[in-house]
């Protein structure tokens, strides 16, 4: 089970128009880099449990089928929040056999098989998969025991009180018992609701595990993983085409006097003369004018930036927006509304 219905708030303005696991990472919806991780590791279905902008995802993929994975598409009426989404998704689908739930913003190389594995040998009722990371303040945090029973489950702490540096990393293995203890109708959530409770009972077990992980909901981590993708620290056979540390689509133009590194040019951009572009991303239908320079920033499908422009971290430009010549942003900077 996939959750992939959040509205997206922290990539804003991307996010009104694409729902986050829509937005390309070298080209390739982020859905389908999960799904690929999920086929090479042997599964063949899934359910994916939407709520906002679904039509999106139902669309791109009409066959049903995602990075080699059979999806069925459980729809929600009105955000039901983690646990209620996984509720509703695991009605839907009929589950009534151990399950695997993904946060679908995610992009890791787990070894699904271990944490299963880890899950039965401890005769849990569920299994988080934990990573390390510096500031768990953003995350779930997940103290346990040496044999891995976890001691509580502490949503997004203030950095001081965090206390442990493990985090959840948002891949999880359920017997279909903890369906039975999510209230029945309404917005449940996994972080707050059920999992504090599993671990108050003693039957919710944890997984450290090291490979490579990254949560993608922000625009720092979207940018981190597009590089991490290009400089091959993430290895996605999906991922083709890789010159000099840049991908750029072949419908796109390059000017060669542009300098790019460590960069994405979806299709159908411009890149004009002079320009620079360093940990960028663009997505489909960008023009960049003549002689602009833009640094860590993403910008939207058919953003223009204007000559002369100087954008640098970290600039989120939206959908068709222009940005006129000679503008000079940076900082926390969003443009672009609904
Ligand atoms: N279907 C559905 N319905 N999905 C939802 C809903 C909902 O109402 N709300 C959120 N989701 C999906 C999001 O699309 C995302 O894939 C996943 O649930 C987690 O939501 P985020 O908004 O990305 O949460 P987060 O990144 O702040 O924190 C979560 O992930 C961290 C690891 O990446 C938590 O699970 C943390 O505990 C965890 O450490
Ligand atoms: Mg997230």
């Amino acid at each position: 089970m996939i959750l992939v219905g959040g509205i997206g708030t922290r990539l804003r303005p991307l996010t009104y128009e694409t729902p986050k696991q829509m937005l390309p990472i070298l080209g390739v919806p982020m859905i389908e880099c999960v799904m690929d991780t999920l086929c090479q590791h042997g599964i063949t279905d899934a359910v994916l449990a939407l709520g906002y902008l679904p039509d999106q995802f139902i669309e791109a993929y009409p066959s049903g089928v995602i990075g080699g994975v059979n999806v069925t598409y459980a729809v929600e009426p009105e955000p039901l929040d983690t646990s209620g989404a996984i509720r509703f998704a695991a009605k839907f689908a009929e589950i009534d056999e151990t399950f695997l739930v993904l946060n679908g913003d995610v992009i890791t190389d787990l070894d699904i098989t271990k944490l299963i594995k880890f899950h039965r040998d401890h005769g849990a009722q569920a299994t988080i998969a934990l990573h390390a990371v510096d500031d768990p303040s953003r995350f779930g945090v997940v103290p346990t025991t040496p044999d891995g029973r976890v001691i509580a489950f502490v949503e997004k702490p203030p950095r001081d009180e965090a206390p442990t540096n493990l985090i959840n990393a948002g891949t999880y293995v359920f017997e279909p018992s903890v369906l039975d203890r999510i209230a029945p109708t309404g917005r449940v959530s996994v972080e707050r609701d059920t999992f504090p409770e599993l671990a108050a009972e003693g039957t919710l077990y944890a997984m450290p595990d090291d490979s490579y992980w990254l949560d993608t909901g922000t625009p720092q981590a979207f940018l981190q993983a597009n590089v991490d993708f290009l400089l091959g620290r993430f290895r996605n056979h999906l991922v083709k085409d890789v010159v000099d540390g840049c991908w750029i689509h072949p419908s796109s133009t390059v000017d060669p006097s542009a300098t790019l590194i460590n960069s994405v040019v979806d299709r159908n951009c411009v890149v004009k003369a002079n320009v620079v572009l360093e940990d960028s991303v663009l997505l489909p239908g960008v023009v960049i004018q003549n002689d602009a320079q833009v640094r860590f920033s993403i910008i939207g499908h058919h953003a223009v930036i204007g000559a002369f422009s100087n954008l640098g971290a970290t600039c989120v430009v939206g959908a068709s927006v222009h940005v006129e010549a000679h503008s000079q942003l940076s900082g926390d900077v969003r443009l672009g509304g609904v």
